[in-house]
């Protein structure tokens, strides 16, 4: 058994390599056929300095929403147009799989959503989407108060050991939301206690090195990884096979005391939706109660992987940005303040006064709107399709040839001056007014006509000008779990503290990629409730110092 496993293994490195040069080649012809499109140039130098999406958006503005990026003999379409980005992500989503970034995150989700093949994907979207049902996202609602009360009383004992008549103290806040985000996905999807806001977690800092790797992946094109010993041999390829081990084990642990621990009682609660009375209410718990012992344990342990990943960075990068915007506009931050006290007056957060807490749910989107995460979707033709024209490109439209690989510029979208007013400036109001009589502009507008009871602005309600969680039938399936998550920890937030960036806003990079916590950089301040002065105090950060401020744009 032991040498038909390691032939097998052999067989599929030889198989990956075969496929990722016959990809490879694909996309170099298919670049060739793009036709008309019209083309940017792009110099290795875009590459390096700043994040590519930068350089994306320079060329929207020069070339159109639909363009072809050459680098080289390879070649992206980067699309910057809601029609397009509709057709691609919802009209003829089968036609596309997820290209390069499968390629890049199977090797740690496995067959999880996100990289899954379309079989799978179909099959385990299915049981997955059931699993967010609105009363259990609900239920959270207590998970993301008691974690968020976990962080703020941190914050509060950081000014009692102060014992300080000083009104401020110094908090790397990214970092303290990457906790709070991380410990909040433990116990709301496997009921694990990461308890990262007070101290270190093994398990995270295997999956930061998980994800190192695979973003070191994504700059080779030939994949020496499958390279038969390379595991062995290579040292960080050791070092992602140790990791990956720890992060299983931990998973693995907790899906078999989830089998073990299964009750018909709450098998029933679950099947009436009666989340009230369950001790855990976790997703693990739904999937496995409500499936039986028999569920595959790798299937399951992929998808937990998956939101482990998809579901942490993503919001602790929303809520920093959410702070970000907020310091710089003082007055924004008092208006929030003050309806989370004319909501909450002192009270703990239930799911009704999340409906009436507007302003904050605004913030939030407007965030995702400046800096969504990620700023490009990634697709990969698996057929010839034709791309409408869209509202700039070619009347004709466009031939995509079976290969193409696409992007579609999440962040162009988002600050397209065809579509917003004033595309850069923080203005959570924008969303405030429909406008929708008002031709394309209306876009911009939020509409909850078009979606009624839906609590935020969401790509329905915006026609595709606005994809933070995608759109379509891959779209997010964690992205309410993540906007209730985030209002709540904004309005705990400034319910108590006031906040203010150290150092300037241009101080602050963007970066792309997983975080590299040695350059985690300490940039906010809280200080005591807005009774009490306000809180400022900020690292001016050393501009050698390779990421003063950052909020990870990950792709
Ligand atoms: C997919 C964004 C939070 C789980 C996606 C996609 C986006 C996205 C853009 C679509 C990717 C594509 O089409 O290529 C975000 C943002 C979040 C967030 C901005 C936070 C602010 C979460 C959370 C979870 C989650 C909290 C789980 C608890 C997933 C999964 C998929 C996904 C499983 C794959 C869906 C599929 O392919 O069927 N997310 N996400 N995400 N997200 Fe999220």
């Amino acid at each position: 058994r032991c040498q038909s496993s390691s032939m097998e293994k052999s067989k599929t490195s030889k198989r990956n390599i075969f496929d990722n040069a016959s990809n490879l080649l694909t996309n170099l012809l298919s670049g060739n056929r793009l036709g008309t499109m019209p083309t940017a140039e792009g110099a290795v130098s875009d590459l390096f300095g700043r994040p590519l999406f930068f350089s994306l958006y320079d060329w929207f503005l020069e070339h159109g929403s639909v363009y072809k990026l050459a680098f080289g003999p390879k070649a992206f379409v980067v699309v910057s147009d809601p029609i397009v980005a509709r057709h691609i992500l919802r009209e003829n989503a089968f036609s596309y799989d997820k290209g390069v970034l499968a390629e890049i995150l199977e090797p740690i989700m496995g067959k999880g959503l996100i990289p899954a093949d379309l079989d799978t994907w179909k099959q385990r979207r299915k049981v997955i989407t059931p699993g967010f049902h609105s009363l259990f996202l609900e239920a959270m609602v207590k998970v993301f108060t008691n974690c968020s009360e976990r962080s703020i009383s941190k914050f509060e004992k950081l000014f009692e050991k102060e014992k300080c008549e000083m009104k401020e103290i110094e908090l790397d806040l990214e970092a303290e939301f990457s906790n709070l985000a991380l410990d909040i996905i433990g116990l709301g999807v496997f009921n694990y206690d990461f308890g990262s806001v007070t101290k270190e977690s093994p398990v995270i800092k295997a999956v930061y090195g998980t994800l190192f790797e695979a973003e070191h992946r994504s700059t080779f094109y030939i994949p020496y990884w499958n390279l038969p010993f390379a595991r062995w041999i290579v040292p960080r390829q050791r070092k992602f096979h140790n990791d990956l081990k720890v992060i299983n084990d931990c998973l693995d642990g907790l899906i078999r005391n989830a089998k073990e621990t299964r009750q018909e009682a709450d098998v029933e609660k679950l099947q009436q939706r009666d989340y009230s009375s369950l001790k855990d209410a976790s997703l693990l718990r739904f999937l496995v109660d409500m499936r039986g012992v028999d569920v595959d344990d790798r299937q399951l342990r992929d998808d937990l992987m998956t939101m482990l990943i998809a579901g942490h960075e993503t919001t602790a990068a929303v809520l920093t940005w959410s702070i970000f915007l907020l310091a710089q506009n003082p007055s924004k931050m008092r208006k929030a303040q003050l309806e989370v006290d004319s909501v909450l007056g002192g009270e703990k957060i239930t799911f009704e006064c999340l409906k009436e807490l507007e302003y904050l749910r605004l913030i939030i989107v407007e965030a995702l709107r400046l800096y969504p995460q990620p700023p490009l979707l990634i697709r990969r033709a698996l057929k010839e399709d034709k791309l409408p024209g869209g509202y700039m490109g070619s009347d004709d439209g466009y031939a995509i040839p079976a290969g193409t690989d696409i992007f579609i510029s999440v962040y162009n979208l988002h600050r397209s001056p065809y579509f917003w007013d004033q595309p850069n400036e923080f203005e959570p109001e924008r969303f405030f007014t429909p406008k929708a009589s008002e031709g394309i502009a209306g876009w911009a507008g939020y509409d909850p006509g078009r979606s009624p009871g839906a609590m935020y602005p969401n790509e329905i309600t915006a026609d595709f000008a606005f994809i933070p969680f995608g759109g379509g039938p891959r779209k997010c399936v964690g992205d309410q779990f993540a906007l209730l998550e985030s209002t709540i920890a904004l309005a705990q937030l400034l319910q108590k503290f006031d906040v203010q960036l150290r150092g300037t806003p241009d101080e602050v990079e963007l970066v792309t990629g997983a975080k590299d916590s040695s350059k985690f950089a300490n940039w906010l301040l809280a200080a005591p409730a807005h009774t009490g002065v306000l809180i400022h105090r900020i690292h001016t950060s050393q501009k050698d110092d390779a990421s003063p401020i950052t909020a990870r744009a990950a792709s």
